[in-house]
């Protein structure tokens, strides 16, 4: 190729990346399939390494471009970064919405109506189009340089699409993760052992603050931009200014419109809390500001903040309540928890009667003392916590909080290693409590999912001696269960079939519910992928072990201490005798061990055999993508019952759509997935 050709190769696959970048990052609208992209990518990424005269920072092959830093230069901001007024409700709201149209001397206000992201606020300077600086808003006035983070975030354009762009555009917007990508991190700390993020904002600040930016590209932070600081020039409007910087390839919320009055303003106000949670990404209120950019230059600033916009929050998660007494309990391998009872308190719509601590070193940090008053936090599904103390509530006597040597149910001696925040048990399955727990953890949903054998039914059986282990359940008989409290013959015999139904599970599942520690549903879907039958992990050694993708080393020496323990091999063999049995694979040539790698699947509707949950992290430890939407590049959508939408337009696309029962079939030779995409897809799509 003559060099002006490859110039202009370079410069036109540069182009087509972005723009299929824009598509598949921003507008969730991929056009070509993976496989013609990386091509592309390839070609270019090949193309600058033989000819590297012509590689540019701005090139989409060095989103990761610069080394770790020690610490990040400081940046002035030249137009501050202010915060937002508060406004809780629709008192606050006519008020503030009086105020503006007192001002501006007008009947009814037009507001552009946005979602608060729950995230970072962050400056990102462009100059002729192109990314130079980014920065966090610091105390408003001085914040990070975190150019080279930010520029891993693929939502992020690093060079801005068409031509129209003014020379100068300091973008500002909010960087976030959504609720599937912190729940994926966290799925990959707990694989790596790591500390767990408490909510999709600490992720956020704690990837976009790494030094080195290859952490960060590793993370799956998004960014939505939500308004202009620093322009060659802005249009006449904030609607007018969130369009343009969409079709610059900047993100804007889908959430955005424009709304007129009060009425206008709770009406959206309404409509976004009733569908919250439903949202892919956290929000803690909505976001109002006038429209016209002239009449935000009548209203102005007052103190930090402008008179033009307002958040009205939705009502917090957050509340006081006291803290009545401490008490501590034991896990199913021996951890102790400590956990605060509370006096009830409605936080969000559900009432809280207690919450976790835990551990001593949090109590200690917190200085949580029983009769204080303390706020109360719940985020989603998880466990509510303590947040802190309310300063000043402490009653005249209390004493700090002390964790116990002894375990509160067996009074074995607990013990914290060196390095470890918690204290243990060390009284093993002697222990009532751990022994309950890890039945409770077999029974559960995700492992042998035996509906009706909860707490109360397993105390009354281990008090009654009835069961010391979890192959105990399978002796048991409907007899047995009629006579206990609360039950009669009409639950004990939905019980036992119940337990008799949970016979036939799948390795993964047998794998999880066995409780090894360290071995949470990730790891254990991981383990049945590459292990071909519990027989060749009882054979493999801590260094095979170690060898899977996503098993570390703590992980690899509990698997192998756990089936070197005879203990645990004979209950495995009990369970076997009394009729227990899991799917298994033969998979022995290392290439087959991740068979599904390179495949996108969609999960719809209710899968019965084996869950939703279950069902995507085996996928995705077979090597595939399990991903939430359906697009042309889609390989398989597994269509439940009642499956919507999703199986439309699946459809519409040509997409290969199995049933759960073909799903199930398949799953028993995994390689056979390959097999069946490269063949025609026929009318009712069986395989
Ligand atoms: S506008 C001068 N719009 O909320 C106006 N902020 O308390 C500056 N935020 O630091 C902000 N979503 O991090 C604006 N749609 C939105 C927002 C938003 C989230 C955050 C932002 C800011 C804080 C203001």
């Amino acid at each position: 190729m003559i060099m002006e050709g490859v110039e202009k190769r370079i410069q036109s696959l540069r182009q087509q990346i972005n723009e299929h970048n824009h598509k598949y990052h921003v507008l969730d609208a991929p056009v070509i399939p993976d496989a013609e992209y990386d091509r592309l990518f390839h070609e270019l990424a090949e193309l600058e390494t033989r000819y590297p005269e012509y590689t540019t920072s701005d090139s989409p092959t060095q989103r990761v471009g610069a080394g770790p830093l020690q610490q990040f230069p400081e940046v002035a901001h030249e137009i501050p970064m202010l915060s937002l007024n508060n406004a809780f409700g629709e008192t606050d709201m006519n008020a503030f919405d009086r105020r503006v149209r007192e001002k501006l001397r007008k009947e009814a206000i037009v507001y552009t109506a946005e979602t608060k992201l729950d995230g970072l606020a962050i400056s990102i300077l462009y100059e002729n189009g192109r990314l130079i600086r980014a920065a966090t808003r610091g105390d408003g006035n001085r914040g990070e340089n975190v150019t080279a983070n930010v520029r891993t975030i693929r939502t992020v354009p690093i060079v801005l699409l068409g031509q129209d762009w003014p020379p100068v555009l300091e973008v500002r917007g909010e960087v976030f993760m959504n609720r599937e990508g912190f729940e994926r991190l966290n799925w990959e700390q707990e694989l790596a052992t790591a500390k767990l993020f408490a909510n999709p904002r600490n992720a956020a600040a704690g990837s976009l603050r790494q030094l080195d930016p290859t952490i960060t590209a590793r993370r799956p932070l998004r960014f939505l931009a939500y308004g202009i600081g620093r322009a060659s020039s802005i249009p006449g409007s904030q609607y007018e200014t969130l369009q343009l910087l969409r079709s610059f390839g900047l993100p804007i919320s889908q959430e955005t419109r424009l709304v007129t009055g009060i009425s206008g303003c709770m009406n959206y106000y309404e409509e976004i809390g009733k569908r919250r949670d439903h949202l892919p990404y956290e929000i803690d209120g909505v976001v109002f500001k006038v429209n016209s950019i002239t009449e935000q230059n009548q209203l102005g600033f007052i103190s930090r903040a402008p008179r033009w916009a307002i958040a009205c929050k939705f009502p917090p998660r957050e509340e006081i309540t006291r803290v009545l007494d401490i008490e501590v309990q034991v896990g199913r391998t021996g951890a102790l928890t400590p956990v605060a009872r509370l006096e009830p308190v409605n936080v969000g719509g559900v009432t809280v009667t207690n919450a976790t601590l835990h551990n001593a070193d949090e109590i200690k940090r917190k200085d949580i003392r029983i009769g204080d008053r303390v706020y109360i936090r719940r985020a989603g599904d998880v466990i509510p916590e303590v947040v802190r103390v309310v300063p000043g509530g402490r009653v005249a006597d209390s004493k700090p909080f002390e964790m116990p040597d002894r375990c509160p149910v067996c009074h074995s001696p607990a013990r914290r290693s060196p390095g470890e925040v918690v204290s243990r048990c060390s009284g093993g399955l002697v222990c009532p409590a751990q022994r309950i727990q890890s039945i409770l953890h077999f029974t559960s949903r995700k492992a042998m999912n035996i509906d009706g054998l909860g707490e109360k039914l397993v105390e009354q059986l281990c008090d009654r001696d009835l069961i010391q282990d979890v192959a105990d359940l399978y002796e048991l008989n409907a007899g047995q269960l009629a006579a206990l409290d609360r039950m009669g013959e009409k639950s004990a015999a939905r019980v036992i079939n119940a337990r008799d139904n949970s016979k036939h599970t799948s390795l993964d599942r047998l794998i999880y519910a066995l409780g090894i520690r360290e071995v949470g549903e990730a790891a254990a879907a991981i383990l049945a992928a590459n292990f071909e039958s519990l027989e060749s992990l009882y054979l493999a050694s801590i260094e095979e072990l170690e060898n899977v993708p996503g098993i570390g080393p703590v992980s690899a020496s509990r698997i192998y201490e756990f089936f070197h323990n005879k203990e645990n091999r004979r209950i495995i063999e009990r369970l076997r005798s009394a009729g227990v049995y899991w799917e298994t694979e033969s998979m022995d040539a290392p290439e087959v061990l991740l068979p599904l790698k390179g495949m996108t699947f969609v999960l719809t509707g209710t899968l019965h055999e084996m869950g939703r949950d279950s069902a995507s992290s085996l996928l995705r430890g077979l090597g595939a993508r399990v991903v939430g939407s359906v697009s042309p590049v889609t390989n398989f959508v597994i269509a439940g019952e009642a499956a919507g939408s999703k199986r439309d337009k699946a459809e519409s696309l040509g997409i290969r759509i199995l049933d759960e029962r073909e799903f199930l079939e398949l799953l028993k030779t995994p390689e056979r997935f390959a097999t069946v995409l490269d063949r025609p897809i026929t009318p009712n799509n069986s395989v």
